[in-house]
Formats: structure tokens, C-alpha cells, sequence
């Protein structure tokens, strides 16, 4: 059996500071001074429990928005170096995938740290196309994990290499709108949904999907009009063809926990580290969400099942 935590949507900024200086490299004392470390603390201290109690488990997945770097044009990495230092003192194997809020480069960075680790087990496998590197293939046992980097800001950096008859213009992110970010509505090249069609043709063992976006519609209107896949439909067809060899598609980005099954395609967000959102069908933008408490998910899957657990902390302020 596969068994992994899934946690998302961290945003952990330094706390307003304008530079790095009072993020020293390496480990942090800056529960205090980062918006949302104490949440993402709770949580991994959480986690450790249970795995010092006996809990066996092969991996965290973090499914994006780890910090804020991309929204401080001034940050410098230090909300990114503050997660990572948080996430560091839980030891087993981690997943990475890019969110809106995140720095691609500072991603791909600590996914690399993770593949070159002695002793993991995760085996990066290849780059979906070898210009867009946050979405990549790699196996863990006899499953193979795929990871989509739906950013569409990625596709305005890598467009040179594409060639000219790849559209990018139906990618429809909205203006920004209040405190939402430029981008948050995904976007896949036709390039790359091609090479997951021709992945899961070829795949002989069960996959786990990583992703930030929602692919598929998920019943509340704010989600829908700007969250999601922008061409999540082809992708959800691409997944429902394969739907057999899906265990499940997990994803963030929509902060609450939803569960939705869509021809036979498992998708499952986890509710985030930070902060809830209301996604009831009627609301026309997102609402902080009255149900308070850090959220994380366990995942045990296998042949015959798939069982998330999802649990909600309480984040006490320790002096
Ligand atoms: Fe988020
Ligand atoms: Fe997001």
C-alpha cells in the first residue's frame, strides 16, 4: 500500500520585511515573524507525531503555494527557505508542485535537492517537455506519480521555445481581481496534454496525479469562473480514458478539502495550511471560511482503494 500526506497552500511570507536579513539561511526562528509558519509548524509537528508513534509513511506531497515569494518581488526566497526549513524537520521524501504564488525556479530547486537525496526512494523519471520543467513523471515503487505544472505564467517564460504554431492565446487568465493573484486560472499546452496521453498509453502501473489547479468544475461559482484548468476538460478527458490506471488526482490551490469523482476520475484537494475558503455552490468570490484549524490528509491507496483522511489542527502560540 502507498501511504502519503498531502498538505497544500502553505503561503508562508516573511513577515513584511522588505529584505532577507532577518531570514538566516538555513534554520529559522521565524515562527513569529512568518505570516502562516505557525499553521505549517502545527501541521509538520503534527505529522511527526503520528510517524513517531508508529505511522508509516512514503511521502509529503505539498500540492503548491508553498509561500508568497512570487507575489514579493523583494522576497528573495526567504518565505520559500522559511517553509522549506519547517517542512526539513519532518524527514520523509516530499513532492513539491508549483503554485500561483510560487517562484518556479526556488520548486524545482528543492524538488532536485529531493531526487539527489540518499536513501530516498522517489526516481525522477523525465520532464513532461524538456522546456517546461515543473512537470515531470518519476516512480516510487510500482507507481508512477505525475506531476503538472499548470502555472500559465510558465508558458509566458518558455513560449520562445515552443514552436509558432502552439497556441498559447486560449489561455484565459482574468485580470486580477482584489487580493486574488494575476493567475488563478491553470493552463496546459496542447504540447504537454499530448505527452500525458501518451504516458498514461504507455503506463503499465497505477499513477497518482500532483497538481495545483482543479482539472474539473467543483460546484461553486467563484471556483469554476477562476480557478480552475482553464482547458481542464481536455485534460479530464485525457484521465477519464485512463481512468482505470488512476488511483486519484490530487490537487490545492481552491483551499478546502472536496472530494469528487467525475467518470470514474478520483480528484481530491486537501484544505490548506493557511487559511479555509467557502467554496458553497452559490458564492460569486471566495470567503474565508468560518471552519478555522490548519488542514492536512493522509492517502492510502492500492490496487482495490483509495482512503483519505483528512484532519483539522487547532495552532497554539508557544512562547
Ligand atoms: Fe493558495
Ligand atoms: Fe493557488
Amino acid at each position: 500500500m502507498l501511504r502519503f500526506i498531502h498538505i497544500s497552500d502553505s503561503h508562508i511570507e516573511a513577515g513584511g520585511s522588505t529584505n532577507n536579513s532577518s531570514v538566516p539561511e538555513g534554520g529559522l526562528q521565524c515562527d513569529k515573524a512568518c505570516k502562516n509558519a505557525r499553521e505549517l509548524r502545527s501541521v509538520i509537528d503534527a505529522i511527526n507525531v503520528k510517524i513517531s508513534e508508529g505511522l508509516s509513511v512514503d511521502f509529503l506531497a505539498h500540492t503548491g503555494d508553498i509561500c508568497n515569494s512570487d507575489d514579493k518581488k523583494n522576497d528573495n526566497g526567504s518565505s520559500f527557505r522559511s517553509a522549506i526549513s519547517i517542512m526539513d524537520s519532518c524527514e520523509i521524501e516530499k513532492v513539491y508542485v508549483n503554485g500561483n504564488h510560487d517562484n518556479l525556479s526556488y520548486v524545482t530547486n528543492v524538488r532536485d535537492r529531493e531526487f539527489s537525496r540518499v536513501g530516498n526512494k522517489m526516481e525522477f523519471e523525465k520532464y513532461l517537455t524538456p522546456e517546461l520543467t515543473g512537470s515531470y513523471s518519476a516512480r516510487f515503487d510500482n507507481y508512477r506519480i505525475l506531476v503538472l505544472d499548470a502555472r500559465p505564467q510558465r508558458v509566458d517564460f518558455s513560449a520562445e521555445v515552443f514552436s509558432k504554431n502552439t497556441s498559447i492565446s486560449s489561455c484565459s487568465s482574468p485580470e486580477p481581481d482584489g487580493d486574488q493573484p494575476a493567475d488563478p486560472a491553470g493552463y496546459l499546452l496542447p504540447t504537454e496534454l499530448n505527452r500525458i496521453e501518451e504516458l498514461l498509453d504507455e503506463c503499465k502501473s497505477q499513477v497518482v496525479v500532483f497538481m495545483h489547479y482543479p482539472p474539473v468544475k467543483l460546484d461553486c461559482s467563484w471556483v469554476d469562473r477562476n480557478m480552475c484548468v482553464s482547458n481542464g476538460e481536455q485534460l479530464h478527458k485525457i484521465f477519464a480514458a485512463h481512468a482505470d490506471k488512476i488511483s486519484g488526482v490530487f490537487f490545492g490551490h481552491v483551499h478546502h478539502g472536496i472530494q469528487a469523482i467525475v467518470d470514474n476520475v478520483l480528484y481530491v484537494s486537501s484544505g490548506a495550511v493557511s487559511m479555509q475558503f467557502d467554496t458553497s455552490a452559490h458564492l460569486q468570490k471566495h470567503e474565508i471560511s468560518l471552519d478555522s484549524g490548519a488542514k492536512f490528509s493522509l492517502v492510502a491507496i492500492d490496487k482495490q482503494r483509495v482512503i483519505v483522511k483528512q484532519y483539522s489542527i487547532g495552532c497554539f502560540e508557544t512562547d
